[in-house]
């Protein structure tokens, strides 16, 4: 177990030039890259930048982010072969114009001492945002499509905008899967008249914001985009910290919202749900502007609530007419444990519910003192260069086509018997043969997104033999590892691969985590099976066969699972993790949809799991199944069905069974006549089709915001709308004991909040019986459940 650091290591971290980023040697590589000399790390002052806080650094930026063949402008969408990481070292950089997001692009600052990027009194009137991360072309779109928007950081920066007199965004930040913005402050007008926003998100599909503070601003953040999560997010002076402009669910954690006018409006019609944790409102006028419409939208505007403190606030919650929904106090404090406002099945419904003082149920194996666990992605600020071990200087040469099994081996081992090591794994595809084992007390951290690890050839391949590329712990190992920035992956035909399995089991105090004990950790690790450059499974491999029958091409069978978390793991968080079976060729500037095919997405066993802001998509079997599990926190999920989907119909062409898996059966599930156990629904939508979500005879299971989507059947999306009756699939979620899979004990302790399908008759599945159907509870785009409980009654819900 890891304690604090050595007294000698902090007393290094004084005299310490700068930050390890910036001191280690710069030997990642853009494997696939045709340009031999590409850059991945570039230094702002390398590029002529200043930092002085007079200089005007604006061009010098662009020349770093922009050196090389780099992703935007007019017809390039996205790409993966040309990552940069761009880095800022302390220092005030002055700006007249945006800076402008590449795709693939990572900004990072020192953590200790965080670069200020400041907009000049001058800033140019067209600039809409000190930084563009997504700027609109004269056509008036977004360069870049917002939900193809993936694998971007923004860390350890200040955004200054306090100079410009007008309306103007810190952060302009369209953005989708495996994005973070994170330990960043916005420093905005503290004028309102001036119109500031620090973060403004029109569209999108999800990421992660986190560890943020926002002082001033019209607007602290104005957010739009199907799903996000957001933790830890500090407001001070702004006068609307956060305009949830729209959504189908935002999941919000550890927000501190102090002096400002209004804290959360979420009063639009077009914002689906808002589930809002462990946070803090004081000396704010209204906390939360709320807005639910008499239309047959009923499950609009869903609000849930637990863990909430409001400190002289003197209305809580007003509708969109100013009455007040719930009052506060002016000069005294008031504790939410939990408040509901939307739909509940409990299991039955709809019940249509409004209520404070709810007695949620609060597993205390995830929460750690009032809250619920939560622990940012370690940046090692303290530990000087030396401390990190190269997978370059190991040998290994993450060019996508030497073996480095045995290079890395050698590395994570030698991380893992070093208490002051890490391992650092520069950019680079390392093609690996065999299972690389990532032992016991090993910290990894890969350079920026662009360290992948790929599995390919013979041991990968056998659909009956599945096989890890990486094994992070034997089973029933215990011990500690933290692991962040890396992309785990496979090349070609790969059908036994499992991208990560995860059999670690890391010691608590009496089965709780606790500030000492914490548990092990996996940030910004993702699993991206297929349509990158290198892949071997890009449109001219493996393009799309709708006109076809039932007919696969072998050759893109790229995966057996993305993730196992096995029975004896225990005691793992995870942040901004996706596990993402590519549907489309990122390289293609037609976002061209390509066929690949993964059987399973993650499959969660063992204890005490927490899931924060997680995505898997396009799997074939499911995308989340948890058996046997206790205590799991998951917030916000998402999944999507794959595209092909009936065509062929799940679980082709995994037709075999693995009952140690506890796999799904199409066959016993998906009965053809009515006299079957499971009723038919109207129409008899496809039944053999993936699970989002699917849960076996599991304990204290809190899902805190999913989005579970099927948008297409065979390629065309016109299954998934209202009129045609959301019916791309007849079921999406399935919970059940352990009835018939050779599980003891049932399914108890289970909450879901805000739960948002599309494209799926049911719902929800309980043992069977499906318990909503979408037109119950039709929301935005999305049919929204408040509350899902499966115990049977209403368990401790009660009104005071
Ligand atoms: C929240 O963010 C701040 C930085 O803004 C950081 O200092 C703090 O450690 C974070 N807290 C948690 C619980 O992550
Ligand atoms: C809340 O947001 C809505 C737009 O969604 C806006 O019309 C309304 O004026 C806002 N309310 C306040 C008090 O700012
Ligand atoms: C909405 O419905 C409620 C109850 O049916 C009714 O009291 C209220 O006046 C309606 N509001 C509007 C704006 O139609
Ligand atoms: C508000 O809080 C103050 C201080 O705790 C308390 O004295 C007062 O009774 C509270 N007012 C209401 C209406 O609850
Ligand atoms: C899939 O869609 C195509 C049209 O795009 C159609 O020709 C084909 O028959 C469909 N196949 C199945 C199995 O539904
Ligand atoms: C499938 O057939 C349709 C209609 O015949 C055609 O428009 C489409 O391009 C075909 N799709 C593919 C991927 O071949
Ligand atoms: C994209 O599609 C257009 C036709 O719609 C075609 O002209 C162009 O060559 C395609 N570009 C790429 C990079 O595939
Ligand atoms: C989808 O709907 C459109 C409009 O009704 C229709 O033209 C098209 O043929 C449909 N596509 C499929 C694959 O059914
Ligand atoms: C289910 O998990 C419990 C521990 O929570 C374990 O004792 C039991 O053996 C597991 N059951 C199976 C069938 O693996
Ligand atoms: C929902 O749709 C089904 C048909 O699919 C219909 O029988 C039912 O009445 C509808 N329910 C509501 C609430 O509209
Ligand atoms: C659950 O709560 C709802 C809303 O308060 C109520 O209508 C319903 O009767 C309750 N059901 C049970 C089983 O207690």
């Amino acid at each position: 177990m890891r304690g604090t650091l050595p007294f000698w290591l902090l007393a290094a971290s004084l005299v310490r030039a700068s930050f390890w980023m910036e001191d280690v040697a710069h030997q990642g590589i853009a494997a696939f890259n045709p340009d031999e000399t590409y850059p991945v790390f570039r230094n702002v002052r390398d590029y002529g930048a200043k930092g002085d806080g007079s200089t005007d650094d604006t061009a010098a930026i662009n020349a770093a982010i922009s050196a090389g063949n780099r992703c935007g402008g007019y017809g390039c969408v996205g790409t993966t072969i040309s990552p940069a990481i761009v880095y800022f070292p302390p220092g005030t950089y002055l700006i007249t114009s945006p800076i402008i997001g590449l795709f693939y692009t990572q900004m990072i600052g020192d953590p200790n001492d965080i670069a200020v990027i400041k907009g000049a009194s001058t800033f140019t009137r067209d600039g809409k945002a000190l930084l563009d991360a997504d700027p609109y072309l004269s056509n008036g779109k977004l360069n870049f499509i917002s939900t193809n928007v993936f694998f971007r950081q923004v860390r350890n920066i200040m955004f200054d905008t306090t100079a410009i007199p007008r309306e103007i965004w810190a952060v302009h930040w369209p953005s989708a899967q495996a994005t973070v913005i994170h330990n960043c402050v916005f420093r905005l007008s503290p004028n309102f008249e001036d119109s500031h926003t620090g973060i403004y998100m029109e569209e999108g599909s999800g990421g992660m914001l986190t560890d943020l503070v926002f002082y001033g601003g019209k607007y602290g953040a104005q957010f739009g985009s199907q799903q996000y999560t957001v933790r830890n997010l500090t407001f001070s002076g702004s006068q609307t910290a956060i305009l949830q402009i729209w959504n189908w669910g935002f999941t919000y954690k550890s927000l501190s919202i102090n002096d400002c006018e209004i804290g959360l409006n979420m009063s639009s019609p077009d914002v689906g749900s808002v589930t809002l944790l462990d946070s803090s409102f004081a000396n704010v006028g209204t906390a939360i502007i709320v807005g639910r419409y008499n239309s047959s939208a009923t499950g609009l505007g869903s609000l849930m609530i637990q863990n909430v403190k409001y400190t002289n606030v003197p209305t809580v919650m007003e509708d969109l007419d100013g009455n007040a929904v719930l009052a506060g106090n002016a000069t005294g404090a008031v504790f939410e444990h939990g408040y509901a406002k939307g739909n509940l099945y409990s299991p039955e419904g709809p019940f249509v519910f409004q209520g404070r003082d709810i007695a949620f149920d609060q597993p205390s194996v995830l929460k750690l003192d009032d809250q619920y666990y939560e622990r940012s992605k370690p940046q090692y600020e303290n530990y000087p260069a030396s401390s990190f071990l190269s997978a370059r200087n190991y040998h290994a040469m993450g060019n996508g086509i030497t073996d480095d099994t045995q290079a890395l081996n050698v590395l994570f081992q030698a991380a893992a018997s070093s208490s002051t090591s890490i391992a650092f794994l520069d950019a680079g595809f390392y093609l690996v043969t065999d299972t690389v084992y990532i032992p016991a007390n090993a910290r990894i951290v890969g350079e920026g997104l662009a360290a992948v690890i790929m599995g390919a050839g013979e041991k990968f391949s056998d659909v009956s033999n599945p096989y890890p590329v990486i094994q992070i712990g034997q089973p029933g190992e215990t011990g500690y590892i933290e692991m962040s920035d890396v992309i785990v992956s496979t090349q070609g035909p790969t059908a036994g691969a499992i991208a990560i399995q995860y059999n670690l089991k890391t010691p608590t105090l009496g089965g709780k985590v606790t500030a000492d004990t914490p548990p092990s950790g996996l940030w910004d690790v993702h699993v991206r099976i297929g349509g990158f450059g290198g892949s071997k499974l890009q449109v001219a491999d493996c393009p799309i066969t709708p006109n076809i029958t039932n007919i696969i091409e072998p050759a893109c069978i790229a995966g057996y699972m993305s993730m196992h978390i096995t029975p004896s793991a225990g005691n793992l968080y995870m942040e901004n993790n996706w596990l993402w079976v590519a549907d489309h060729d990122i390289e293609d500037w037609n976002q061209t949809r390509i066929d690949v095919f993964v059987g399973r997405g993650l499959l969660m066993e063992g204890s005490n799991i927490w899931l924060v802001g997680n995505a898997v998509e396009h799997h074939a079997l499911y995308q989340y199944q948890l058996v046997n599990v206790t205590g799991v926190w998951m917030g916000q999920i998402q999944t999507e069905t794959p595209y092909y989907q009936p065509n062929p119909q799940a679980p082709y062409p995994f037709t075999q069974v693995n009952t140690d898996l506890y796999d799904p059966d199409f066959i016993a599930d998906c009965p053809t006549t009515s006299a079957s156990t499971v009723d038919l629904l109207p129409g008899d939508p496809p039944c053999a089709m993936a699970w989002a979500l699917r849960i076996l005879a599991s304990k204290d299971v809190m899902v805190f915001g999913a989005g579970l989507y099927s948008f297409f059947n065979n390629y065309s999306t016109n299954c998934s709308t209202n009129s045609a009756g959301e019916n791309c699939q007849a079921r999406i979620f399935s919970v059940q004991d352990g009835t018939g899979t050779g599980l003891a004990g049932s399914t108890t302790g289970l909450q879901v909040y805000n739960l948002n399908t599309i494209g799926s008759v049911s719902m929800l599945t309980n043992k069977g019986e499906d318990m909503a159907i979408w037109n119950q509870t039709i929301a935005t785009y999305a049919s929204t459940v408040g509350i899902f409980r499966n115990d049977g009654t209403n368990g401790s819900l009660a009104t005071s």
